[in-house]
């Protein structure tokens, strides 16, 4: 779908890698460009027309992001550096002061290392218990599974919405509703959702969630931290600087402004903000629903093509994304990675950054095909042919 819309694709490469990050449409490097050649200035610092339209098409982007993931309001949402910064946000700049001493965090062994990293050294900080939650067969989390994982000392449960390794998809609304109803919070990373997945915050009434904008056709160095607004109220900035203070004086007595400004100390990402937003507009116009369709149609047909080489173990058939994890028996997943290059097809190949599921799935490193909407099965059966290049060891050799 949409394919001319992606210069990139205009070179012949297969670009598979979308779980690491997306390919960029025109429409982005058009807005920064804008930008930058006709109204670049700060924003919230000018009394000038320049720095006016900077700020609005800033702010502007904020309301897109609550309509895109149906926030109520839009000082609930927070512009971050990505994903990794708005979950070291949350988890410093509110779990820190809201969880005492021998308090539990659940959360899996498929996540990525920005939900877990932060909460290993905030266990290390406050003496929390860390706990996970067990995977099933097919190394996807069931309800009965948090249920059961869930204690008296559970506080917070953090789980990606879809895993970045297995691409399952989770069931976040029985889980929220499962914690709400013994006082447990809910933060979703939703680094591998949002841009696949029509997602509605309230519906879902997830209490803080995660996203990066260039998993998302948007520009790199941009996330969201969403949090509600009740609970937003008591987060506390991990950065402090210039735009999110009010006043402050010699004595070093201050004020602190509300959210969101009170979480975008500095000058932000102007440019990739303002571009994030056309990306958002891009996505919305496709529909994230038709995305999504498309997506599980592709992946059905990459997992039946794949199925035609013997030497293919597929690791997650059945999740429901378009997140494909494999191995060629007899092939390092790197140097498959490094074959499929020369034939022009990107993949990402190792651990993922999910360096704890080898426990789970007892295999260290693998080779993932991530889709998006603009990959199509053109693309999948040449990487099908590639693969069943019968010369294939010798290549790598
Ligand atoms: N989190 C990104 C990935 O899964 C980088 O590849």
């Amino acid at each position: 779908m949409n394919r001319d819309d992606f210069n990139i694709l205009k070179s012949g490469v297969i670009y598979f890698d979308n779980g690491a990050t997306t390919l960029k449409p025109k429409v982005l490097g058009e807005a920064v460009a804008d930008y930058y050649d006709n109204y670049s200035s700060n924003i919230h610092r000018g009394d000038y027309t320049l720095s006016s339209k900077a700020e609005q098409k800033y702010e502007e982007t904020r309301y897109l992001v609550k309509d895109l993931i149906g926030a109520k309001k839009a000082n609930e949402i927070a512009f971050t550096s990505g994903t990794t910064d708005s979950i070291n946000k949350i988890v410093f700049g509110y779990f820190r002061d809201h969880l005492t001493e021998g308090d539990e965090v659940l959360l899996t062994k498929s996540e990525h290392a920005s939900n877990l990293l932060p909460w290993f050294e905030l266990a290390d900080e406050k003496k929390l218990k860390i706990s996970y939650i067990e995977l099933d067969d097919n190394h996807e989390v069931l309800i009965e599974n948090v249920e059961k994982a869930i204690t008296l000392k559970t506080k917070v449960i953090s789980i990606a919405h879809v895993s970045n390794v297995v691409g399952d998809i989770r069931p976040i609304k029985e889980i929220v509703k499962l914690a709400h109803s013994k006082g447990i919070l809910v933060l979703v990373d939703g680094a591998q959702s949002v841009p696949h997945l029509k997602i509605d915050v309230q519906d879902l009434d997830i209490d803080f969630l995660a996203f990066s904008a260039h998993k998302m056709c948007g520009p790199t160095g941009v996330g969201v931290l969403y949090g509600k607004e009740k609970l937003l109220e008591e987060i506390k900035p991990i950065i402090f600087g210039g735009d999110m203070n009010a006043d402050f004086n010699h004595n070093g007595e201050r004020i602190y402004k509300s959210m969101p400004y009170l979480l975008e100390a500095g000058t932000p990402n102007i440019a990739g903000v303002i571009g994030f937003g056309y990306t958002i507009k891009y996505l919305m116009n496709i529909g994230l629903e038709k995305i999504h369709d498309y997506e599980l149609e592709l992946k059905k047909y990459l997992v039946k093509r794949l199925k035609e080489i013997k030497e293919i173990t597929i690791y997650n058939e059945n999740s429901k994304s378009g997140i494909v994890t494999i191995n060629y028996e007899g092939i390092f997943p790197q140097d498959l990675s490094i074959y499929l290059d020369k034939y022009n097809i990107c993949t990402r190949a190792g651990n993922h950054c999910a360096k704890i599921l080898k426990d789970e799935i007892h295999i260290k490193n693998t080779c993932r095909i991530s889709l998006y909407f603009y990959n199509s099965k053109e693309e999948i059966d040449r990487l099908i042919e590639v693969l069943k290049n019968p010369n294939i060891k010798r290549e790598i050799i």
